[in-house]
């Protein structure tokens, strides 16, 4: 089953009739979806309590009674079955924060903390686009990303690494009228060392901001880190710096860059943290319990937290870049497991009186062992890090790169490689900027020309002069630069 309506008209009817003014209207006036969904979420758990309490049967079959009844009303109003779990909106996920509960497709589960595929070719990512309720990047938008920046597309994009997005039209829109816009992303610092995978929404930004000319703000959640894992606050807030080097070194302007810890920037501006309340205000706990997956044993850190990473998202949490402005539109580069913040996020903005952020979603960069999951930082072998010696590189590729050749050299000869679900061919397609190259590598490795350790060969040349790159570049990043990136303070943009 589908959990989310993908379409614009649903989303359009689901807004003009939600109340604007508060967390949740209560029986007066037309119910929305959401207050519907909510209503049988709360009926589901009084008929459960009153189960396991042993309540008398005439009372437990009230209760079910009208959870039924509730049920019929809500496949009226928005033409699908309820499923606990499966909000009816844009801001509806199947998530979780722990193990998967509910995935409401039975198949790949995608948010901030899981991503696992159910075949051996990673996430099917157009089945995600309709899930989640966003848009494919298509030819059209393509030529108009070119059009408007003047610059061919990254690869990125021209290779679908970049795949899905939300009113990027509209960012263009307001480019071409010479509105600017800035760009919003962020790391969660878990640990010291971050992974190539991490580095993707990065290199993307940072294309971004060179061929737009536009200012970036980049969100480092120690707190969030913090909430979610054994970790002391100081040692969050260590991985924030030591962090912040890496995306340093990936080459931004200072001049049009502003790095911020939560832990620091929440105390020290009035307008971020007025932000963050206002939407708190405007999201219940039944929302964030359907779109994160939370439970009543969840700390109140990780409850609020949302709130937080939306924040960012509004010009007017940056007075100092933005003078105050509220309409400055955001546009987000991430990976798809962050977009259920955003989903919240674009929901709760009209309410609150600002703007909604538009988003490019990326595709994950896979585990060395296949695309069935995303590279993972607690787990070494699967990935690659930005701390790896060449040799440690080599060994991994060698070792656990998951391979799409053949078992015998004849049989690959005879039958060719597979590279949709080739780890090494897929690593390539990220990082091997030449097209033809890759192509003719595609070529010979379906073929059978080309043999796995070769292919393994190619990739292990690849990343080794890239990583070394990146760590002699990190090394000119000095504690005095990551300081001037994190300070408040005037950017310097176009318009
Ligand atoms: P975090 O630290 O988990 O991830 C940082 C960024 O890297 C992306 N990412 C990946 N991209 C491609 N392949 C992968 N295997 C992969 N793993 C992670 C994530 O999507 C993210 O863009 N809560 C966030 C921090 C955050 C943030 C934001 C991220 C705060 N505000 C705004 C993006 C945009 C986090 O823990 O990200």
């Amino acid at each position: 089953m589908t959990c989310i309506f993908g379409n614009e008209l649903f989303f359009t009817s689901y807004f003009a009739v939600k109340k604007m003014t508060d967390c949740q209207g209560d029986g007066e006036g037309t119910m929305s979806p959401m207050e519907l969904f909510e209503k049988l979420n709360a009926q589901g758990e009084k008929v459960r309590s009153l189960k396991s309490a042993k309540a008398e049967k005439a009372e437990i079959d009230a209760a079910v009674q009208l959870l039924l009844k509730l049920k019929v009303d809500y496949k009226q109003m928005t033409g699908q079955d309820y499923k606990a779990g499966c909000p009816p909106s844009e801001n509806l996920i199947v998530s979780n924060n722990g193990p998967a509960a509910d995935d409401c497709d039975g198949e790949d589960l995608v948010d901030p903390w899981n991503v696992s595929a159910s075949s051996t070719k990673g996430v099917d990512y157009d089945k995600l686009i309709v899930r989640f309720g966003s848009s494919k990047i298509d030819k059209e938008l393509l030529e108009r990303i070119e059009k408007v920046s003047g610059q061919r597309a990254h690869h990125f994009l021209r290779r679908g690494i970049f795949f899905s997005h939300r009113d990027m039209h509209q960012i263009l829109d307001a480019y071409e009228k010479h509105k600017s816009f800035y760009l919003y992303t962020g790391r969660g610092p878990s640990s010291e060392a971050m992974h190539v995978g991490h580095l993707i929404p990065f290199i993307f930004t940072k294309w971004l901001q060179d061929v737009f000319d536009i200012p970036l703000v980049i969100q480092m959640t120690d707190d969030e880190k913090y909430l979610w894992k054994d970790l002391t606050l100081e040692e969050c807030h260590r991985f924030t710096v030591e962090n912040a080097k890496d995306i340093i070194a990936c080459g931004f302007d200072v001049n049009k860059t502003f790095i911020f810890s939560d832990l620091d920037y929440m105390g020290a501006s009035p307008q971020f943290y007025r932000n963050v309340v206002k939407v708190q205000k405007h999201v219940t706990f039944n929302q964030v319990k359907g779109i994160f997956g939370f439970t009543d044993s969840d700390c109140i850190g990780k409850i609020s937290f949302p709130a937080i990473q939306a924040a960012p998202s509004f010009s007017s949490s940056f007075p100092q870049i933005f003078g105050g402005k509220k309409d400055v539109p955001c546009l987000i580069p991430c990976a798809i497991d962050q977009d259920p913040y955003f989903r919240m996020t674009r929901d709760v903005a009209p309410r609150i009186g600002l703007l909604k952020p538009a988003l490019l979603h990326s595709t994950f960069f896979p585990a060395l062992q296949g695309a069935q999951t995303k590279m993972s930082a607690s787990d070494p072998n699967s990935s690659i890090f930005l701390t790896d010696t060449p040799k440690q590189i080599k060994n991994k590729v060698n070792k656990h790169a998951f391979s799409g050749g053949k078992d015998t050299v004849e049989e690959h000869r005879k039958y060719g490689g597979n590279t949709e679900v080739d780890v090494s061919f897929l690593y390539l397609t990220f990082f091997l900027e030449d097209d033809e190259k890759l192509e003719k590598i595609k070529e010979d490795y379906t073929s059978g020309a080309l043999l796995t350790g070769e292919l393994k060969k190619i990739l292990i040349e690849t990343l080794q002069p890239m990583i070394a790159q990146h760590q002699e570049r990190r090394k000119q990043v000095t504690d005095e630069m990551v300081q001037q990136f994190m300070t408040p303070r005037p950017l310097n943009f176009k318009f």
